[in-house]
């Protein structure tokens, strides 16, 4: 996952997922095969509004707002490797020429877009009649070349004072808010056995430190801490009391 995660952080324009591993069709009524429940856990009611969402005759488009660490490059990223047809982009290296060459030539049914808030104005606004109507437009080395596509857009950023207005209201906003400590262990502990095959019970006592000593819900510090363990209860609390002493 992590491997696959930095493959695509490399990319700096869309790319096409070379082997999709489901196509669009199979996955009507079975949910199993577009999200692992391991892989992103919790957000039930999400992962099924993502379902209605590619089995809607028509496009709709949604956007993940919130904090750090909250799984929304997780979602985008299941998204991208499940969904047959599909563009990945991260807001910060896509251009609307970039946008436009994939749409033109690739015509995807979904365009998912990590942390959008990073595109530029001009970039956003080349999104607008795709996610309207369908149709896109441009002149390209003094001609005009227009086509009409049936393309979902799946986006997520951290915050939306950067996307224009109008851009936001063509996308189905859905909040994530902070973790509770509860649903932080919860995942924390799932995450560092299956990742970094960290013991449960140093999994637990890793998350409730980061979460009521840093006052975050950062499961990348779990994440760190966990790796300077290996797997040692010992080490835990050095660590942590070091982090903190050393806290900006
Ligand atoms: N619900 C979850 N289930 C499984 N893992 C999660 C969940 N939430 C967060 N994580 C893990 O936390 C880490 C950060 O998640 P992710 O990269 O998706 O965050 P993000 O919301 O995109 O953050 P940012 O805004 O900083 O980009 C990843 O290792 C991810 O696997
Ligand atoms: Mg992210």
């Amino acid at each position: 996952m992590i491997e696959l995660f930095s493959r695509w952080r490399k990319k700096a324009e869309f790319v096409p997922n070379s082997k999709p591993k489901y196509t669009n069709k199979p996955l009507v009524g079975k949910k199993g095969s577009l999200f692992d429940d391991a892989e992103i856990i919790g957000f039930e009611d999400v992962k099924n509004l993502f379902y209605m969402a590619i089995n809607a005759d028509k496009p709709i488009h949604f956007l993940l707002v919130g904090p750090p660490a909250s799984g929304k490059s997780l979602f985008m990223s299941c998204l991208a490797s499940r969904l047959d047809r599909s563009y990945y982009a991260v807001g910060s290296s896509s251009t609307k020429s970039g946008i436009f060459d994939y749409l033109f030539e690739h015509r995807p049914r979904y365009l998912i877009i990590d942390e959008i808030e990073k595109m530029n104005k001009i970039d956003q606004t080349s999104l607008l009649n795709l996610m309207e109507s369908g149709i896109i437009s441009e002149l390209k080395h003094r001609q005009q070349r227009s086509t009409q596509l049936k393309t979902w857009v799946f986006a997520s950023c951290n915050g939306t004072n950067k996307l224009l207005q109008p851009l936001l209201t063509r996308f189905q906003p859905i909040h994530f808010n902070p973790y509770t400590e509860d649903e932080f262990v919860d995942i924390a502990v799932k995450l560092l056995d299956k990742e970094e095959g960290i013991d449960s019970d140093i999994a637990a006592i890793i998350a409730k430190e980061v979460f009521n000593k840093f006052k975050t819900a950062n499961i990348r510090e779990c994440v760190r801490i966990a790796r300077l363990t290996k797997n040692d209860i010992s080490k835990v609390q050095l660590i942590i009391d070091t982090f903190k002493k050393y806290a900006a």
